[in-house]
């Protein structure tokens, strides 16, 4: 293995030590450990701020043609490849909580490419989005732009299983 190797799996490693570390801060706040939430929080946002550092050592943050470019290209990938051989698997296995999680993320990432793709022409364009508030259905991740449906066409929840992503 060479540095690019390494900076490969650096960034995997902090990334998911972030995700992580946020899922046991929500699991030590409903415990009551307000101050070990506090530092897995805390914590969780140093390795974002390394696995920032490995991503642009790596020259993988371009401007943002290109990142959208390679956005679609991940999200892609995950909802045409991924994510349909997963769903294979988990379902021959009997793995049914593993199986609704990779239909909800195949059915997020097919709007994510969307989503992105709107935003590239716009870009490409030399124009920002409009201005839209952005909601998420905190079920499976169904991301909407505007207005909230009456019920998540993902997953099927109501309306306010959706938040607003703060600006
Ligand atoms: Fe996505
Ligand atoms: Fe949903």
């Amino acid at each position: 293995m060479g540095t690019k190797e390494n900076l490969e799996a650096a960034f995997s490693g902090e990334s998911q030590a972030n995700r992580k570390y946020l899922a046991f801060a929500d699991r030590a706040e409903s415990e009551g450990f307000e101050q070990i939430a506090y530092l897995f929080r805390g914590i969780a946002e140093a390795e974002t701020i390394h696995a920032h550092n490995h991503l642009r050592a790596m020259g993988k943050v371009g401007d943002t043609e290109e990142n959208l470019k390679s956005a679609i290209a991940g999200e892609d990938y995950e909802y045409k490849d991924m994510y349909p051989e997963f769903l294979v698997e988990s379902e021959a296995e009997g793995e049914t909580q593993a199986s609704t999680g990779f239909r909800f993320a195949l059915e997020a990432e097919q709007v994510h490419s969307t989503l992105y793709s709107e935003a590239l022409r716009m870009a490409e364009a030399g124009e920002d989005m409009p201005v839209q508030d952005l909601y998420l259905c905190e079920v499976c991740g169904h991301t909407v732009l505007g207005s909230i449906p009456e019920r998540c066409p993902i997953c099927g929840s109501k309306q306010e299983k959706y938040f607003k992503v703060e600006r």
